[in-house]
């Protein structure tokens, strides 16, 4: 995670919706995080513009790790958060391991108050995805 950027994602990735004349996706990804991109799931640096914040602290440790199978499977939810399923690791925004787990939601609007994680403030912030 990036102090106000994005998520880079990177290991043996399966992105749901991805084109298949981007080869490169399947292993890495920057993904948005301030809900502002015109090409999501990707950044295309908007957070520039949209003055979005967030330091990429994590105040969470999550289960640990013990998914089988290697890939990470990212759904982008409709209108709502990153779903991920697999090995996840998370780094804050300083480089340090702050989070292992196997399944989350993660915030791509911008709007969560407890981010990386999706806390459902997509609604109340009309989140549109599409
Ligand atoms: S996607 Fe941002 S709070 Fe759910």
């Amino acid at each position: 995670m990036v102090y106000n950027g994005p998520l880079f994602a990177s290991g043996e990735l399966d992105l749901d919706g991805a084109p298949d004349d981007m080869p490169g996706v399947r292993f890495r990804a920057a993904l948005c995080r301030c809900g502002q991109s015109e090409n999501k799931p990707f950044c295309d640096n908007s957070q520039l513009t949209a003055g979005f914040e967030d330091y990429g602290a994590v105040g969470e440790k999550g289960d640990g790790l013990n998914a089988t199978g290697a890939k990470l499977d990212i759904k982008p939810l409709i209108d709502g958060p990153l779903l991920i399923q697999g090995n996840l690791t998370i780094r804050a925004g300083s480089g340090r391991i702050a989070w292992e787990g196997t399944k989350t939601a993660l915030c791509r609007c911008g709007a969560s108050k407890n981010k990386p994680f999706c806390d459902g403030s997509h609604k109340d912030a009309d989140f549109r995805s599409g």
